[in-house]
């Protein structure tokens, strides 16, 4: 997911130009607007960070850009894209990635990554469809 401070100052198309060339599939693509109690949901397990209701508000501050990728290894390839949470230390460790290139601190780091496959198939539940089904049926 590209969060919305990288969607207000145009890096979608940069970004997914680098998705393309790092070997992943765009499956299915959509920008939407978090409602509160989506964005609340789909970093539950963060609510009981100090930081929780910053994140909800910057995350439902602005259009998001959602995509479900295809890749042999797809989420660790796509950590390994992104680089560490903190873009100020990705730029000193991990220079190539996208939050290295474009993010702006830790809560504003322009992409999203999903932690597992399991929160993967959640968090495609979330964003494309209501049921548990939708997120399953891509992680087949
Ligand atoms: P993300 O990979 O989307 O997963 C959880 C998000 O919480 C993370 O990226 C950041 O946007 C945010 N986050 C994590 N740690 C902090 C922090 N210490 N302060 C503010 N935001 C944070």
């Amino acid at each position: 997911m590209v969060k919305p401070d990288c969607v207000e100052t145009n890096q979608v198309e940069s970004i997914k130009a680098l998705v393309n060339a790092s070997g992943f599939l765009i499956i299915t693509e959509r920008m939407l607007r978090l409602e509160e109690s989506l964005a609340r949901n789909f970093y539950a397990e963060h609510s009981k960070r100090e930081f929780f209701d910053d994140l909800v508000d910057f995350m439902t501050s602005g259009p998001v850009a959602a995509m479900v990728l295809q890749k042999r290894n797809a989420i660790a390839e796509w950590r390994e894209l992104i680089g560490p949470t903190d873009p100020s230390k990705a730029r000193v460790s991990h220079p190539q990635t996208l939050r290295a290139k474009w993010g702006i601190d830790t809560q504003r780091n322009c992409v999203h990554g999903s932690d597992s496959s399991l929160s993967a198939g959640r968090e495609i539940s979330l964003l494309f469809g209501g049921s548990r089904s939708t997120g399953k049926r891509f992680m087949r």
